[in-house]
């Protein structure tokens, strides 16, 4: 193998210094039947091969052939050889692409994109229809044979009634449902003057500020932890360690406050919610609320943070950030309140939930 393409590129290149030399002397006296300045290879196409290839159509009806069908032609048309992909009024079989409908979702989530409610020209599916369809079969339909089957999708996406004929006569008139939402691209005076600027390549910020660090916007990936996922478990079974702290907090008269310890561990712990969380003074709602005086109160209630349904939800249930329920969200905040927005994977252990709280309540103060 390996040996005969040597010998192929040999023979190729005597042949190629052969040929370059006797082009050369010929060129002379004779020179190639080419294209000013060509090499002299192939010929120039035929009217007829140019033919079979130029078969576009625009949209201002340059390349559109004489001829004419109807709705009702397009119908049978339809149901023998198009029907069994796009279905027998446009609407698709299966994952096949659909060609009516869809009108007024395309600023939907789902925009269903057909001829009717897409397509700015006539001119494109008549082109495509000529150029692609049927599926397998391209290039089968007689020109007139296209016309009527445009007419019958002008037809399923009420654009016409079923007497309609279509014609290269009346072609043009036909302005499409969404011609309007193209525009011409304007990006060469909206958007590139603002990129060809001289670019700031030094001292280009009057100050750096660092906002956020890696750890506490949870980036940096931690150890796995053992036996993290119990969900709920914190829900019953309280730690003394908080139970302390809640009496401490619930006497005013009591001498101990909350367990400086605990609440220092706390604070560490609060980094991993810091990112989407403030607490203390000045606190505002971020990405999720704000913390201040949220023991004790209704599930979402601070005032002027939009809470997914789930929490407006529970807040109508009458349900309280007491201990056992703020320990058990912690620990599980999807399994606990399902359909929750916090995307937050929960705290390792109830230690972690005690601190945690004991922190909120200190920073923050409890609910009224
Ligand atoms: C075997 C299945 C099949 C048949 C039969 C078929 N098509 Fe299609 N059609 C397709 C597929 C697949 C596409 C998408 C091709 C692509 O995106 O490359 C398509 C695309 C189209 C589109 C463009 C849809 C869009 O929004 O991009 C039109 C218009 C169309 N077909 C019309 C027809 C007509 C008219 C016939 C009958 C003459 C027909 N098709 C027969 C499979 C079929
Ligand atoms: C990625 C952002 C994010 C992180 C990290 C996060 N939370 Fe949240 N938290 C939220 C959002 C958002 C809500 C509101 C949920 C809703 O509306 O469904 C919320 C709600 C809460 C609530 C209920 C507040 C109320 O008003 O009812 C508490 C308490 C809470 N989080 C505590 C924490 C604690 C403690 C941590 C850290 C261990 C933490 N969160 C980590 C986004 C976060």
């Amino acid at each position: 193998m390996s040996k005969s393409v040597k010998l192929m590129k040999t023979l190729t290149l005597s042949t190629a210094l052969v040929a370059a030399t006797a082009t050369f002397a010929l060129a002379q006296e004779n020179p190639a039947p080419s294209q000013d300045g060509g090499y002299g290879l192939g010929r120039t196409a035929l009217p007829e091969e140019i033919a079979a290839w130029d078969i576009d159509i625009r949209p201002d009806g340059q390349g559109l052939p004489v001829g004419s069908g109807d709705v009702w032609t397009g119908e049978e048309l339809w149901i023998d050889n198009c029907s069994v992909c796009h279905g027998d009024f446009g609407e698709a079989v299966g994952r096949w692409p659909v060609l009516a409908g869809g009108f007024g979702t395309l600023d939907g989530e789902d925009p269903v994109k057909t001829v009717g409610s897409y397509w700015p020209y006539l001119s494109t599916v008549w082109d495509y229809i000529h150029r692609a369809m049927p599926y397998g079969a391209a290039q089968s339909l007689e020109d007139d044979e296209v016309y009527a089957l445009v007419a019958y999708l002008m037809y399923l996406n009420n654009m016409v009634e079923d007497d309609f004929e279509l014609s290269n006569e009346n072609f043009l008139e036909v302005a499409m449902p969404n011609e309007d939402a193209f525009f011409m691209d304007d990006r060469a005076e909206t958007e590139y003057t603002l990129f060809t600027g001289e670019p700031c390549m030094e001292n280009c910020a009057d100050s750096i500020e660092i906002t956020s660090r890696a750890m506490v916007l949870n980036v940096t990936p931690e150890a796995e932890e053992e036996a993290a996922a119990e969900p709920g478990a914190g829900a019953e079974v309280m730690p003394a360690a908080e139970e302390t702290v809640v009496e401490a907090a619930a006497e005013p008269e009591a001498p101990a406050g909350p367990d400086p310890e605990l609440v220092a561990a706390g604070e560490g712990l609060f980094r991993q919610c810091a990112s989407c969380h403030q607490i203390g003074e000045g606190a505002v709602s971020r990405v999720g609320p704000m913390l201040n005086n949220t023991y004790g109160a209704p599930v979402g209630s601070h005032e002027g943070f939009r809470y997914s349904p789930a929490f407006t939800e529970a807040n109508a249930s009458g349900m309280v950030w007491d201990d056992a329920n703020l320990t058990a969200y912690l620990l599980d905040p999807r399994g606990f309140i399902p359909g929750n927005r916090m995307a937050f994977r929960g705290v390792r252990s109830e230690e972690d939930a005690a601190a945690l709280i004991a922190y909120i309540r200190a920073e923050g103060g409890d609910h009224e």
